[in-house]
């Protein structure tokens, strides 16, 4: 062939791949059916994944407070449709007050209260300018538009749900230490019940100044109320934090299992290396011989797991901090062959004494997936670290503030069995991200997108990612079969395999008879599916929390 031809024949190559990766009808997928709906609306408006993206998590910030925020951060993965992937990190930041040893009370011991639940827990929030980056990169749509839903939802209420209404009241005594939020989430100090309109006027005013000037959050009369709290209260965070915010564009994390390609979170999140890692180990055995759930399943992904926890616990951090994460070891497959070794089929390994015990699991967050009719993708998780994270609305600004510093370690050396953690890699610093466990993904199978998917759940969150994922790849499942399934979560320690109380009894038996020692839950994390077969986008929604829905465009 000659060879100016050439360029030619990968065009037509690249717009074959997109045609090809073209679907009838786009999906939104999220924790709240309401929020589905305004991203969904925004498809048949002729909005890019992105814009729809951008919907959803506004109106999840109104509809779905103890998740959906404002004052929050996260990630947001998407493709587009010439295959091109980007990472955009709007994790929060440590405000500059911030340094290692501040969870430390006057007498040297470490003050739980202070790191989770005070003021200087709050990491300044990323998700504001985290949407705007990814919508200047990837937006169709005004930005206004993406907005409207949100201050519909927030001016004029919305009718709440049993579940909905059961999840305020489960949170109503943490609401009355602080009036705005009591006000705002809460019937004169009465729970709201299911059948209640729940309206937020302060929030729809907050929105609205966004949808004119996103700026205003961060350097406007949104960013004046929150300082102004902060300075009644004793918060670190300033005026001058919340201008510095910058949210960072990081190289996507990419791997392959069984010839899908897989686009992960890199640092700071540990989702990408952990979900990774652990692929990596069981892509040497036969998982669809054994059968879904059966004991010998379970153990090798409770085996894998642990491994890779296990090197989340040494290496993880904030890369612009810690500048030797040895990600390309940890994730090549020669690695993965060398901890197989150590796997006994038979028997449960041991975790290492505790010198990285594990603080109590903070299950709060939410995910939200998305694919366009050109196949754009986007997979999206963020957070506000606890449900309704602080508990405290910005007075007159209407949101929840986050209390994501607490997913910094406590303090320098304070590694003990009760459950601190004291390595370096993770100590709070100024203008450092906290690790995270978030961990949206897209797979791709023949250069189109083949499945989105994502969760909440703290450091569960790559545990259920796996399961989705293993039960689409291994077993042949539908997205909803995928969605239903059993999970399992290992984290190296402490060393126990959570199940879910849906397991097969006969595996949790088998399994402890093989040396584990099992915690039983009723549910873990809350996956938001999208699965693309025979040319058509299966969206699934986790009916762990009931009110999860998949909208087509
Ligand atoms: N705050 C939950 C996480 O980032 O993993």
């Amino acid at each position: 062939m000659r060879l100016f031809l050439v360029p030619f024949l990968l065009l037509f190559l690249r717009l074959g791949l997109c045609l090809h990766a073209g679907i009838p009808r786009g999906m939104v997928v999220s924790q709240e059916r309401l929020a589905s709906e305004a991203g969904a609306q925004v498809l048949r408006e002729g909005g890019s994944a992105v814009d729809a993206a951008v919907a959803t998590a506004f109106a999840l910030a109104v509809v779905h407070p103890a998740a959906g925020n404002l004052g929050g951060g996260g990630f947001l993965l998407s493709r587009s449709a010439s295959g091109r992937s980007s990472f955009i990190d709007f994790r929060e930041m440590a405000p500059a007050a911030a340094h290692p040893r501040m969870w430390l009370g006057e007498d040297g011991r470490y003050d739980g209260a202070r790191h989770h639940g005070s003021l200087a827990s709050v990491g300044v929030p990323g998700t504001v300018a985290g949407l705007r980056e990814a919508w200047k990169r990837e937006g169709r749509l005004p930005w206004a538009r993406l907005l409207k839903p949100a201050i519909r939802l927030a001016r004029d209420g919305f009718v709440l749900s049993e579940n909905q209404a059961a999840s305020l009241a489960a949170h109503l005594d943490e609401f009355k230490r602080h009036a705005p939020t009591l006000a705002q989430f809460s019937r004169e100090g009465e729970a709201l019940r299911k059948g209640d309109r729940l309206a937020q006027p302060d929030l729809a005013k907050t929105l609205a100044r966004l949808a004119k000037d996103w700026t205003d959050f961060y350097r406007g009369r949104t960013a004046r109320l929150m300082v102004l709290d902060m300075k009644a209260h004793g918060g670190l965070l300033t005026a001058t934090d919340l201008r510095g915010y910058r949210p960072a564009i990081r190289e996507t994390l990419k791997g392959s299992y069984r010839g899908v390609e897989i686009l992960a979170a890199p640092p700071p999140s540990s989702g990408g290396q952990v979900l990774l890692e652990a692929l990596n180990i069981l892509e040497g055995y036969d998982l669809g011989g054994m059968g879904a759930s059966s004991p010998a399943e379970v153990h090798l992904v409770a085996e894998a797991l642990r491994r890779a926890f296990a090197d989340r616990a040494q290496f993880l951090g904030d890369p612009d901090f810690n500048g030797g994460i040895p990600l390309s070891r940890l994730l090549s497959k020669d690695y993965a062959a060398q901890l197989r070794g150590t796997i006994d089929r038979e028997r449960a390994s041991a975790s290492a004494p505790d010198r990285f015990a594990w603080p109590k699991d903070r299950p709060d967050t939410t995910h939200l997936s998305v694919i366009d009719r050109k196949g754009r993708a986007v997979s999206l998780t963020y957070t506000l670290e606890d449900s309704y994270g602080l508990k405290r609305i910005v007075p007159g600004a209407g949101f929840l503030l986050n209390n994501e510093m607490g997913d910094f370690n406590a303090g320098p050396g304070l590694t003990d069995a009760t459950g601190l953690i004291g390595t370096a890699p993770n100590l709070a610093q100024p203008r450092k991200r906290p690790l995270s466990s978030m961990c949206p993904v897209i797979l791709v199978k023949e250069g189109a997108v083949f499945m989105v998917s994502g969760s909440p759940g703290g450091r569960t969150i790559p545990a259920t990612v796996l399961h989705t994922l293993l039960q689409v790849v291994d077993f042949g499942a539908d997205a909803q079969a995928a969605v239903d399934a059993p999970r399992v979560h290992h984290q190296w320690l402490p060393d126990r395999i959570q199940v879910e109380s849906s397991l097969p009894a006969a595996t949790k038996a088998a399994l402890q008879a093989m040396g584990h020692a099992l915690k039983e839950v009723k549910k873990q994390g809350c996956a938001q599916v999208i699965l693309v077969r025979n040319g058509r986008a299966e969206g699934a929604a986790d009916a762990r929390w009931p009110d999860s829905g998949a909208v087509a465009e």
